[in-house]
């Protein structure tokens, strides 16, 4: 693909072929939940797309995501020129990445697998395309130990559904060269998506650590019998879980220390941090907890099918999106005209 050079050379001398922002073209290794939810994003936004995926039935599968996740896509508003028709299933790994701009595998969570088919990648795809793993716990330098260009290697690691929700968490490894990092961030936000950068590897990475802490409160709370996994999940959807798509954690937290703010709110409750209230140790997988927690889950869901739960879903998080998205609209031109008032020559133009 052509493109504007970007950035210097990395150390071993290659460095990105392709602007970030003139990216056309995605290659999506393993097309599963992610792989899939992956291909669909990028199709909405206008991009071209390579798959591929070794196992039987795996295009027909991969179309049926695209397929499933195109209405909530087409409400939230496609890119000119998106289409599904801009899809190809590639016959091989190599078919599929050596034409891209970019690399997003998405294969199972296994080190060695991960690790080889990284190498696989790495030896198909030219060698100044980034290669992104949407992995969810490895770090880079554990994976990318086999490739000959590993400084082009980054983990973007995405959350569920990659096409609506729209964290990316960008870090690269050792052997990761500082440009590819930076490119892959800005190719993420070119995408539409919202990228933390880390300056080093974080097993679990930031969204994932938090989630974790909270899903290892809710086993424990159904493993000793304190609370049912409807009251769990009602806990959080009608409680915090509100105040954290717009404040997250800290901010919200900020809130709780009225005027006196954090720094209140960290004085008064702080003590209590010493509590038994959390139990930060991961409660053991007896067979009762798991019973316990895939019977509860199924009678919440009340015979719902995933494919109602994930359309139920995706129309949910667009709700939520869009009305942030109204409510900062409003706030900017409550702003705007807030500045307008405030500027030298406003009110009837008497300093003129
Ligand atoms: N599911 C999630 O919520 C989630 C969220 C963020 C990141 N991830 C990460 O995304 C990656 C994929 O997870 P998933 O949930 O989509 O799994 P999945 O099982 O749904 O999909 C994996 C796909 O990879 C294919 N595959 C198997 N061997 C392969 C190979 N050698 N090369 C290429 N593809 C191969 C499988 O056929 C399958 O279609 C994992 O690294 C996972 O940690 C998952």
């Amino acid at each position: 693909m052509t493109g504007a050079r970007d950035g210097a050379e990395g150390a071993a001398g290659y460095g990105p072929a392709v602007d970030p922002r003139a990216v056309r073209t995605v290659a999506c290794v393993g097309a599963g939940v992610i792989g899939g939810g992956w291909a669909a994003h990028y199709l909405a936004r206008g991009y071209r797309v390579t798959a591929w995926d070794p196992a039987p039935g795996a295009e027909e599968r991969l179309r049926a995501v695209v397929d499933a996740a195109w209405p909530a896509l087409e409400r939230l508003g496609l890119a000119e020129g998106a289409s599904r028709d801009r899809l190809d299933f590639a016959p091989s790994l190599a078919a599929a990445v050596s034409g891209a701009d970019v690399v997003q595998e998405s294969a199972p969570e296994r080190l060695e697998l991960k690790r080889a088919l990284l190498a696989e990648i790495d030896a198909a795809a030219p060698p100044h395309v980034v290669v992104c793993s949407s992995t969810s716990g490895y770090g880079m330098s554990e994976m990318q130990g086999d490739a000959a260009v590993p400084g082009r290697l980054v983990v973007g690691h995405p959350f569920n559904p990659p096409y609506l929700v729209p964290l990316v968490e960008v870090a690269g490894g050792e052997a990761t060269e500082p440009w590819a990092v930076a490119w892959a961030a800005e190719f993420y936000r070119a995408a539409g998506k919202a990228v933390i950068t880390l300056d080093r590897e974080l097993p679990g990475f930031v969204g994932n650590r938090i989630q974790e802490a909270a899903w290892r409160e809710a086993l424990h709370m159904v493993a000793n019998g304190e609370a049912t996994v409807e009251q769990i999940d009602l806990a959080m959807t009608a409680g915090p879980g509100l105040r954290w798509a717009f404040h997250g954690p800290c901010l919200t937290f900020h809130l709780a220390g009225g005027e006196g703010g954090m720094a209140h709110m960290l004085d008064h409750f702080g003590p209590s941090l010493e509590a038994p209230w959390t139990r930060l140790a991961a409660p053991e997988l007896t067979p009762e907890l798991r019973a316990a927690m895939v019977e509860g889950t199924a009678a919440a869901a009340a015979g719902r099918p995933v494919a109602e739960l994930v359309a139920q879903r995706d129309r949910r998080l667009i709700a939520v999106m869009r009305a942030l998205a109204e409510v900062e609209a409003e706030e900017a031109r409550e702003a705007a005209a807030a500045d307008a008032a405030a500027a030298p020559g406003a009110g009837g133009g008497a300093a003129r």
